[in-house]
This record gives C-alpha cells, sequence and structure tokens, in this order.
C-alpha cells in the first residue's frame, strides 16, 4: 500500500483494556506523536479504570460503536483476548483504522490470510507488535552476533521457565481465554508466550528451513493443563541451528515484576558466546548481557533492562512510523506469518512423532477449528521420510510427503 504519514499527531484507540494495557500504555504516555482518543472494552469496570490515564477520551463498550460515534480514528492498538484477533481485525480494518496488533497474530493461516486480505483491501497498515525486538539486551545481542566480535555464529540455545510464585497478579478472566487456546492445541508456553521466542530466532537468524519438536503437557490444575515440558530445535535457511527448552517450575519463587518467567539467550560464536541473561523477570541477577571472547568476558551493566522498556520503545517505534515514516517498520503482518508457520511446523512435527517440517510448505485445509488445530493441514517433510512414515497413526492423518 502506499502510506503517506500524518501531518500532526496520530488519533488512536485502545481496544482491550486487559492485564497488559498496563505495558501498552507506555509507548502512548507523554508521547508527541499520538492523541488518544478513545477507550474500549465492555466491561465498564476497565473503562473507569483506563479513563483514569486519559480524561479527554471517549468511551465505548465496542469498536462497533466507537466506528459508528463519528469520532475520527486514525489507528487502534489492539489488546483483545487471542481468540477475537481475526474477526476483530478484519473488522476494525475495514472500519477504516490502521492496526497495531499485540502477538500471536492469529492461531491459523487461513485467518492470517484473512487478515492480509483485509489490510489490503482497506488499504490500511496491520503490524504485529512484538516488543522482544525492543528489548535493549536482545538488540545489543544481535548487534554482536552481527558484529562478529564472538566470530561466526555457529549455534543457539534459548530457555524458558515458567514459575508457579512471584510476579504481578493476573486477574482469572485474562487466563479463561488462554485456556480456551489451550484447548484448541494453542498453549500459553510454546504459542502465546512463546511466539516472542520464535520472532526473535527469525529476527536473528532469518528465515528458517526446517523444524523439529516434541510438545508436552503438564495438568496443574482441574483443566488447567500448560504446553510443557516442550524443546523445539531448528535449522535456519544459513545453516545455523537453535534449541529452545520450556520448563515448568512449579515451586519455584522468581522475583518479577511481570509474568514469572525466566528466559536466556545464548548465541554460541567460533570465538565466543554472547548471553541475554534475563527478560521478564528477574532470575539471574547479574547484568542482563555478558560477552565471552578471547578469554575475556565483557558484562553491559548500563542497558535498559526493565521488560516493560520494550514495550514503550515498540509503541513509540509504531507511532513515530505512522506521524513521520521513520522506519523500516517492524514487524509487519507477513513476518508475523512466518512467526506462526514456525508455530504451526512445531505442532506438526511433535504431532508426527518429531521429524522435520519445512515451515514455508505447510498447507491448511479448511475445516472445523478442531481439524485445523490438530490435523487440518498437511505437511511437506523437509527430508524424504516417506519410508519412515509406515505404522505412524498420527504422521498418516497429518502429512502428506509430495
Ligand atoms: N507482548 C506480551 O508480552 C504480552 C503479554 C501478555 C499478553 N499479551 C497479549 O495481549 C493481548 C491481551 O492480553 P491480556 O493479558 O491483556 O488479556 P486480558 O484478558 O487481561 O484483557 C483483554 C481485554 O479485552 C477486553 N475485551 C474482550 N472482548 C472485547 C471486545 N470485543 N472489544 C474490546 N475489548 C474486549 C476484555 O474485557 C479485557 O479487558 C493478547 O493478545 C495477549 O496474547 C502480550
Amino acid at each position: 500500500m502506499t502510506f503517506v504519514p500524518y501531518d500532526r499527531p496520530v488519533r488512536a484507540a485502545f481496544i482491550g483494556l486487559g492485564r497488559i494495557y498496563d505495558l501498552n500504555v507506555r509507548g502512548y504516555l507523554g508521547n508527541p506523536d499520538v492523541e488518544v482518543v478513545a477507550l474500549v472494552d465492555p466491561s465498564e469496570e476497565r473503562r473507569a479504570q483506563r479513563q483514569a490515564d486519559w480524561p479527554e477520551a471517549a468511551t465505548f463498550a465496542s469498536a462497533a460503536e466507537l466506528a459508528s460515534s463519528g469520532l475520527e480514528v486514525d489507528a487502534v492498538e489492539v489488546l483483545l483476548p487471542v481468540p477475537l484477533h481475526a474477526d476483530g481485525v478484519v473488522e476494525m480494518l475495514g472500519f477504516g483504522w490502521h492496526v497495531n496488533l499485540q502477538k500471536p497474530m492469529c492461531n491459523d493461516l487461513l485467518d492470517a490470510q484473512r487478515m492480509l486480505d483485509a489490510a489490503e483491501a482497506s488499504d490500511r497498515i496491520l503490524r504485529v507488535m512484538d516488543n522482544y525486538l525492543f528489548y535493549e539486551p536482545l538488540r545489543k545481542l544481535k548487534a554482536v552476533a552481527e558484529s562478529g566480535e564472538i566470530g561466526q555464529t555457529v549455534g543457539y540455545h534459548m530457555k524458558m521457565v515458567g514459575t508457579g510464585n512471584g510476579g504481578w497478579d493476573v486477574p482469572w478472566s485474562s487466563f479463561e481465554w488462554q485456556m480456551e487456546q489451550m484447548k484448541r492445541g494453542r498453549g500459553i508456553m510454546v504459542f502465546d508466550d512463546g511466539w516472542h521466542k520464535l520472532t526473535t530466532a527469525i529476527w536473528l537468524f532469518g528465515p528458517i528451513r526446517e523444524v523439529r519438536a516434541w510438545i508436552g503437557n503438564l495438568a496443574v490444575g482441574p483443566g488447567i493443563d500448560l504446553d510443557a515440558p516442550s524443546t523445539i530445535i531448528w535449522e535456519h535457511e544459513n545453516g545455523v541451528r537453535g534449541v529452545w527448552d520450556i520448563t515448568i517450575a512449579m515451586d519455584m519463587y522468581l522475583r518479577s515484576d511481570y509474568y514469572t518467567n525466566d528466559e536466556r539467550w545464548e548465541v554460541t560464536g567460533s570465538k565466543g558466546f554472547a548471553r541475554v541473561n534475563r527478560c521478564t523477570g528477574r532470575g539471574i541477577q547479574q547484568p542482563s548481557l555478558e560477552v565471552y571472547a578471547d578469554g575475556e568476558m565483557r558484562s553491559y551493566h548500563a542497558l535498559d533492562d526493565d521488560w516493560a522498556s520494550s514495550f514503550r520503545d515498540s509503541g513509540r517505534h509504531w507511532l513515530r512510523w505512522l506521524h513521520s515514516g521513520d522506519g523500516p517498520l517492524l514487524w509487519s503482518g507477513d513476518e508475523a506469518v512466518d512467526v506462526l508457520r514456525f508455530a504451526l511446523a512445531a505442532y506438526a512435527s511433535s504431532a508426527s512423532g518429531g521429524i522435520g517440517v519445512d515451515p514455508a510448505k505447510l498447507v491448511q485445509t479448511r475445516g472445523t477449528p478442531a481439524q485445523a488445530a490438530s490435523v487440518g493441514f498437511e505437511v511437506r517433510p523437509a527430508h524424504d521420510l516417506a519410508g519412515s512414515l509406515d505404522g505412524l497413526d498420527a504422521g498418516e492423518d497429518v502429512l502428506q510427503a509430495q
């Protein structure tokens, strides 16, 4: 599309005023690139609570009410539960609003295409935000890997531990739709929070040609399951391999101002390594980035390693881009589809005993939501495994060697 930046502050509305609003709002507060004109949420309590930040903004119970009010809106910050993303975004693009959508984009490729088509048809921008791309220690990690300081990248590792104790309060209503997602095969660890890790992998080392996965299930309460332990490995088109291990430690206390998520990224270079020690939580209390090369360890003590700052900077980047055209814009709808394909390839691999799956070759067919979640797409194995598929029940359902 041909986008012309606004020559005045962008008129924006928040759609969804739940838990993550607390961090997304940081890109908007005190920002001369934007004027917040509306707040939308069916919950009267949420509207009243958030109105304290924006006393001048009008409030509405739905996006449709806002659209029919006659109030002029340029862009919306969409913070809806994931099951509402696809229909909600298509509707809002249709109203003529640019959309900044929280990740994960949506649950399947058909919905993703519907969203991209709606953006094209309405000549509006669909951005899928990923605040991790604005987390300063990760940005520095990327710069170090690209600088040659640790030699050539020979591999990397990501780690994520969800702990049962610590962190901020998450209302039960925020978990309810996550449980719904889990029942559809889109769990909170691999798909929801995991989306960020998959994004960082593509951002760091480019397109992915093969994914292998073993996705587990842990019942943590009656009717409450989490998708761990899980292990996902992959190879980028440039030959670099990554591995990500995901675990739950129910009894562990993790100091965190936000979610209790202990995370690590470690890039191994031919002559050293670089490691981000934490992100969402405050697990390792060392400097957030350490770089080892040539027998010396370098520690970064002054990075802005508050996870919330990544939301602030992601939001500011979007609003600056709309207002002034300063770019390139991180991260487009098409790039988000690559992340979705990465996740779906992991599910397809796991359902088929861990074989290699090429994310670019996933084909999703129409069917019931349950089919779409489990067996509704055909994949082409990255290697010719037709012979070894014999006797694999799940594989026969899911895979079609082409
Ligand atoms: N970037 C991150 O690290 C991060 C962290 C947490 C959540 N998220 C994402 O943010 C989004 C929201 O998550 P959350 O934890 O804030 O959820 P939440 O359940 O706390 O908040 C969702 C809000 O949307 C409102 N809502 C429901 N239907 C609506 C409708 N039709 N129109 C307008 N508002 C409606 C609800 O009343 C609620 O206030 C999800 O996509 C989630 O995956 C991202």
